[in-house]
């Protein structure tokens, strides 16, 4: 029975600083062994989020429960249950790979430290490079060994804040792989990114925008809410295009993609009408494509600004 409890469960979690609210009423939910992704400018409150997670701020307003422990009254049980991988963390560069973690197991106050990391270095297939300072590892490397110093104590549930900013791709096809493979074990992760790649590998995502969560849930169903429609256009001169297609009534936005650009609307109708011409021009090349979730995040950061909202969450 407790195996089908969501890891984590809130309720209109609230936070504020200096009177300002930069989280504002957030329900959320993930299952156990579900990777949940946390998008939404800079500014947002996703760190705010993660570390009342994690029991390193108080939330102001709201309930909730992570790991069956409430977010509010057992913050220490939870901290035992979760391995949290702070925004822009650091690995200490001038201890090897072992001290790395070996200074971790002691702060987690691990009895069986020795073996437990060596155990992790097993794991994390670190062994070669144990006796290595970890400022000389190459950037996918550190960011394992900072995967690796997480996972020390066991945890059930990664609170991951922005884990591959900055890590090539390789390294990021790479961390994803572990956290795949760590799923398998019933971990289950909640990580924030910017990369739209990393949001389509989650089971679930969430948008969040400056406190107020704008969507969620699978890549699928946050794209079928949205209701729009997608053409790509490549062409000569598509910046040009580009301005001509945002003054057509019925399109709402137009995203470059490198050579191409993809056009949304939502009203079937209008959108195909003022399309029409510009797919009748044989200069260009149309074709209707699947609606991504980039898409869906720039028409609802735009709805926002705009002062629109749907009701979409
Ligand atoms: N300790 C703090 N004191 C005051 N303001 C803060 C503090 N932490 C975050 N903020 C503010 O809260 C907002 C949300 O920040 P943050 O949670 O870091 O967003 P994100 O992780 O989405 O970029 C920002 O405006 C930030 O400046
Ligand atoms: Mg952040």
């Amino acid at each position: 029975m407790i195996k089908h409890l969501p890891v984590i469960d809130v309720q209109n979690i609230s936070k504020a600083f200096a009177g300002k609210t930069v989280v504002n009423k957030l329900s959320l939910q993930v299952r156990r062994g579900e990777i949940y992704g946390f998008l939404g400018p800079n500014g947002s409150g996703k760190t705010t989020f993660l570390r009342m997670l994690c029991g390193l701020l108080q939330p102001d307003a709201g309930s909730g429960v992570c790991l069956g422990h409430n977010l509010l009254t057992e913050v220490d049980q939870i901290k035992h249950r979760i391995g949290y991988m702070a925004q822009n963390f650091s690995l200490y560069e001038d201890l090897s790979v072992r001290e790395n973690l070996d200074f971790m197991a002691r702060i987690y106050a691990i009895k069986s430290r020795r073996e437990v990391v060596a155990q992790t270095l097993e794991r994390m297939e670190l062994i070669p490079f144990a006796g290595q300072l970890a400022g000389t590892l190459s950037g996918g490397w550190k960011q394992r060994l900072a995967l690796a110093s997480c996972l020390l104590h066991e945890p059930e549930l990664l609170l991951l804040d922005e884990p591959t900013a900055g890590v090539d791709p390789a390294a990021r096809r790479d961390f994803w792989e572990q956290i795949y493979a760590l799923t398998t074990q019933g971990i289950s992760a909640l990580i924030s990114t910017h990369y739209m790649d990393e949001a389509e590998r989650c089971h679930r995502v969430a948008y969040l925008a400056y406190g107020d969560l704008l969507t969620s849930g699978t890549a699928a169903e946050v794209i079928k809410k949205s209701g729009l429609i997608t053409w790509s256009a490549s062409g000569p001169g598509i910046q040009d295009l580009s301005e001509r297609l945002k003054q057509q009534p019925g399109i709402k936005q137009v995203i470059p993609f490198g050579n191409t650009l993809h056009v949304c609307g939502t009203d079937g109708e209008r959108f195909a009408e003022s399309l029409r011409p510009f797919i009748a021009d044989s200069s260009y090349r149309w074709e209707k494509i699947e609606t991504g979730l980039e898409e869906v995040f720039v028409s609802l950061m735009s709805k926002r600004e705009g002062g629109h909202s749907d009701g979409d969450s």
